[in-house]
């Protein structure tokens, strides 16, 4: 089942110029410049189905062409290598054992919108990333596949690296984008700021994950055909997996979409640690709704999860076992989201504030039963309200415990104490 793509031919410590040039590396830049126009590589990634791997599962070839057809004829493309959520260390993987599988998809990305500038936006604090993007940025040009008139063909695509700040918002596309710009980094708007239209400068941009665009020289070199042979129907492809949490081989798994989570869990992350029970699986990072045992056979793909509620995200898959407590696993996520909240929608600052009070006061032992009706209406209130999914990903943690746990909120309040962890 293993469906090595992104991470098959990674070597320990990372693949050189010349090692990847060996695994048919460059070879699909060169097809598309010397056989495809720009909007035929559109066309080839609109039908492999690829969908954006940050996390909203967005078409990739339908933002390309909004971009690449506005009327307005000077275009960005940015790679979003932000990666701050807690679970989530794959494009870091990707960074740091392939760097000239994204430059490719990159340097293709930028051929097919006709993008001006071109720029890798990295989290400032991934320092031997850094210096690894660096060094593959110079290597590709010394070898011609960057720089101008790349491979005689006239085209000509130059990569810049931004360091970007070290938060969870600036991850966000709108805030990254505020931030290559001097400003700070907090989202706007959307409508009317979405990117494809008024990104960087004012100006159309993609925004991609550094995931999917590594996945573009495969789909180029292989054909969208065979990219649709992997994967579900409607999310065609491999992912990359990062489980971590309470079971026995954490790791980044390279898997086709669709992989049942049981499977993820037994079969690849080793199982449950110490032979304990699963309470609760965060699919898709802190963000989206756990799924319980119910729900262990669901496809970990974009849709079949959203119709349950819930969300792939970035897949960042946190696995909890029986021992852990709700109230205070509710109440980390609560504190991770007050202390990433950039502060600028009240909804987002206050709410934050306020929920990751209340549970602290519960986990504690001091809270009363009214005090699970005002989580349960605050969370109900600022749900949606903000720039970003920061406010609504606390909302969501709350109400999805409070739903299948009240139990445990209750004896906390009764008892004035945690009970799920004196228990185990
Ligand atoms: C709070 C927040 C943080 C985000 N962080 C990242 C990130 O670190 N990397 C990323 O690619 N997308 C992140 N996203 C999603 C981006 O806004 C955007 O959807 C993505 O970069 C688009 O690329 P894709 O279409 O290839 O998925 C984040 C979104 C939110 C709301």
């Amino acid at each position: 089942m293993t469906q090595q793509i992104l991470l098959k031919n990674a070597e320990r410590g990372g693949l050189d110029i010349r090692a990847y040039r060996k695994s048919d590396g460059y070879q699909a830049l060169e097809k598309v410049l010397r056989q495809y126009k720009p909007l035929d590589v559109i066309d080839e990634i609109k039908r492999s189905g690829l969908r954006g791997r940050g996390g909203a599962g967005f078409p990739t070839g339908k933002k390309w062409e909004m971009v690449a057809t506005h009327r307005e004829a000077e275009r960005y493309l940015v790679c979003n290598a932000g990666e701050h959520e807690p679970g989530t260390y794959k494009d870091r993987r990707l960074l740091r054992l392939n760097p000239h599988q994204l430059l490719e998809g990159v340097a293709i990305g930028t051929y097919a919108v006709g993008a001006k500038e071109t720029h890798i936006f990295i989290n400032g604090a991934f320092t031997d990333e850094i210096a690894l993007i660096r060094q593959a940025v110079e290597d590709a040009r010394k070898e011609g596949f960057l720089g101008q008139n790349i491979l005689g063909t006239g085209f000509s695509c130059d990569v810049q690296i931004f360091l970007g700040p070290d938060t969870y918002v600036a991850g966000e596309e709108t805030a990254m984008l505020e931030a290559m710009q001097g400003r700070d980094a907090k989202p706007k708007h959307k409508p009317p700021f979405y990117p494809t239209v008024y990104g960087l400068y004012g100006k159309p941009t993609v925004v991609n994950n550094v995931e999917t665009l590594s996945n573009v020289p495969h789909i180029l070199f292989h054909g969208a055909d065979w990219f649709r042979s992997i994967g579900t129907k409607t999310c065609p492809g491999t992912m990359l997996f990062s489980i971590g949490g309470d079971i026995n081989r954490p790791g980044v798994y390279e898997l086709p979409l669709g992989i049942p989570v049981r499977r993820l869990i037994e079969d690849y992350g080793g199982g449950i640690k110490n032979g304990r029970r699963l309470k609760v699986v965060y699919p898709g990072g802190p963000s989206h709704a756990f799924l319980t045992l119910k729900d262990i056979d669901v496809p970990m793909d974009f849709d079949s999860l959203k119709a349950i509620g819930s969300g792939l995200g970035s897949a960042g898959v946190i696995v909890l076992d029986e021992t852990n407590c709700m109230v205070e696993q509710t109440m980390e996520f609560c504190n991770f989201f007050r202390e990433e909240s950039c502060g600028q929608c009240p909804p987002c600052k206050m709410g934050t504030r306020y929920l990751h009070q209340l549970l602290e006061k519960i986990e504690a032992g001091h809270g009363k039963m009214e005090d699970l009706q005002s989580l349960q209406q605050l969370s109900g209130f600022v749900k949606g309200r903000g720039d970003c999914t920061v406010i609504t990903g606390a909302a969501v943690a709350v109400e999805c415990s409070l739903r299948h746990f009240p139990d445990e909120f209750e004896s906390h309040i009764k008892e004035h104490r945690c009970t799920v962890k004196v228990a185990s």
